[in-house]
């Protein structure tokens, strides 16, 4: 799917200009006000110069109640010959007075899957009608909805179709500045989070940690970003040990991925972004139960969304330096393993005890975290698939997140807000650091306690956070995958993307402040 903009006054010499092929549809927004009672008061279906029998019938479906307008109901009248135009789809937005940015992305979402079924190649979307949310903000949300709504994954099918040749175009009064802007942003976030989405779906045979590594060197080229990944003889020379002990099992190379922007003077201190990118996780020698354990192809979300993330802020020029860590490794069961009780020294020193394998996540992102943390950023985050437990205590809505400062917390609810991404602050505190005390380390990788699962797993990621800096740790397990039975722009199955969007709102956010510190 493409999307293009077009202005009103341009819609006339392209209609006689012909070239190449025009809309057979027109696509506008309906919204709907009720009153007190929930009544539908007053509709404002914003309809060009309707022939009269298109408005009559409308209008009868619409007294009928079989339109009714509501946010993410589509209604096509085939034929109508409406203004030129074969066809007519009305999408409703719900009610105008409780209109945002994540309905219209919402009521959006499913257009092309929509289009697609109803073999229509190419739309004209007059968005005149979205006028309670600010007219960038608004392009925006109807770009993303739209491309995101539009991604599907399957390179790996031997029927895959052709390029997709659909189109959208996006009908507009002018080219004014926030609408070019809104556009813009729409288009950089909609395609790196969907880059991201993809290396999400691809599975563990496709994507290697080498293969992770060369795919986001090759996003990053003409972007400005400066790319490293580093390889095992150089992780080895790093001491990262918490990388080493889960790669150990595996055939595959583990890579340590670093993406540098510079978006601001060389004294700016970095905003960094750490992602885990677990290419599959078996569990290791704590070995996973074999149901559904396909999907922990998944476990490079973390990355793969950190890069996406990466990606935007390069491509939008943001005016911010800005680094992604992304540590990567299979998590494999060999007689090379790391086995239950093995130690090992971190790269900041401290030493681990694995008592569980299967909790590896913590051990590779306590290097990172650790590197991060020499790089004397402004701030730092990390995403993962962490816990199970996220995924337990939050579901698929909302993406838990944990940090000590309450100032930096107050910012990323900010970003979730303006992202239109569902955040929520989970607790962590020095109860939770008692848990993981080592017996024969300095620490443990699971909790000597039953529950708060989510929460031990940060307590350990705290252990390599120099203090002092702000930081936060987004559990991604519950929103990482399979988010799209709640939203129309996610799929029902696959990598979700959540979380790209907040992440470059918290980059945007850092670069006009300068500081996350300020409590
Ligand atoms: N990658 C998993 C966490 C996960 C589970 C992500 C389900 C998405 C969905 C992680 O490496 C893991 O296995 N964690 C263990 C930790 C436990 C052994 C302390 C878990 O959550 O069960
Ligand atoms: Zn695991
Ligand atoms: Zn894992």
């Amino acid at each position: 799917m493409k999307t293009e903009l077009l202005q009103r006054q341009a819609l006339t010499m392209k209609t006689k200009g012909k070239k190449g092929p025009q809309p057979s549809t027109l696509i506008v927004f309906a919204t709907f006000s009720t009153d007190k009672k929930g009544n539908k008061s007053q509709n404002n279906v914003s309809l060009p110069e309707l022939k009269d029998n298109v408005s009559i019938r409308l209008n009868k479906y619409i007294d009928e109640k079989i339109f009714a307008g509501k946010n993410q109901e589509y209604f096509l009248l085939r034929d109508v010959n409406c203004d030129g135009y074969a066809n007519l789809l009305l999408i409703g937005l719900g009610d105008e007075k409780l209109l945002s940015a994540e309905k219209i992305r919402l009521a959006v979402g499913g257009l092309s899957q929509f289009l697609k079924t109803q073999k229509i190649g190419r739309a004209l979307l007059d968005v005149e009608s979205i006028k309670s949310v600010d007219t960038s903000l608004a392009i925006k949300a109807l770009t993303e909805g739209i491309l995101l709504g539009a991604y599907e994954f399957n390179e790996l099918k031997s029927d895959k179709k052709n390029a997709d040749s659909n189109k959208v175009t996006l009908l507009v009064e002018n080219e004014s500045e926030e609408i070019l802007q809104g556009y813009k942003e729409g288009l950089v976030v909609a395609e790196c989070t969907n880059f991201a989405k993809r290396l999400g779906d691809l599975p563990g045979n496709f994507l290697t940690p080498s293969i992770l590594a060369k795919e986001a060197q090759k996003a990053s080229a003409g972007t400005g970003i400066k790319f490293e990944a580093w390889n095992l003889a150089r992780i080895k020379k790093e001491k990262m040990g918490g990388l080493l002990c889960v790669n150990q099992g595996s055939k595959e190379e583990p890579r340590f991925i670093i993406m540098e922007y510079r978006g601001a003077g060389a004294k700016e201190k970095p905003f960094v972004l750490v992602g885990k990118g677990l290419t599959f996780d078996t569990g290791g020698i704590s070995i996973k139960p074999s149901a559904h354990m396909d999907e922990m192809k998944y476990d490079m979300c973390g990355g793969a969304y950190v890069i996406g993330a990466l990606l935007a802020i390069a491509k939008l020029k943001l005016k911010i330096n800005a680094i992604a860590l992304v540590p990567a490794t299979d998590n494999m069961p060999s007689d090379t393993a790391t086995k239950p009780g093995d130690v090992y020294t971190a790269r900041n020193g401290k030493t681990f005890e694995v008592l569980n394998t299967d909790a590896e996540g913590r051990l590779i992102l306590a290097d990172a975290l650790s590197y991060a943390s020499e790089l004397k950023p402004r701030a730092i985050i990390d995403a993962a698939t962490l816990t199970g437990a996220m995924a337990l205590a939050l579901g698929n809505i909302h993406t838990g997140y944990f940090t000590r400062s309450d100032f930096f917390s107050q910012e990323i609810e900010k970003a979730g807000t303006r992202a239109g991404e569902a955040v929520w602050r989970m607790p962590l505190c020095d109860h939770h650091l008692d848990d993981i005390k080592g017996i024969v380390a300095d620490i443990s990788n699971i909790s000597h306690h039953k529950g708060a699962g989510a929460s031990t797993a940060a307590a350990f990621l705290e252990h390599f956070v120099e203090p002092g800096i702000p930081w936060a740790h987004f559990d991604i397990a519950g929103t990482a995958w399979a988010a799209g039975n709640r939203l129309s722009y996610v799929p029902k199955k696959g990598a979700s993307g959540i979380m790209v969007r907040t992440f470059v709102e918290l980059a945007k956010a850092a670069s006009l402040k300068g500081n996350f510190a300020q409590e």
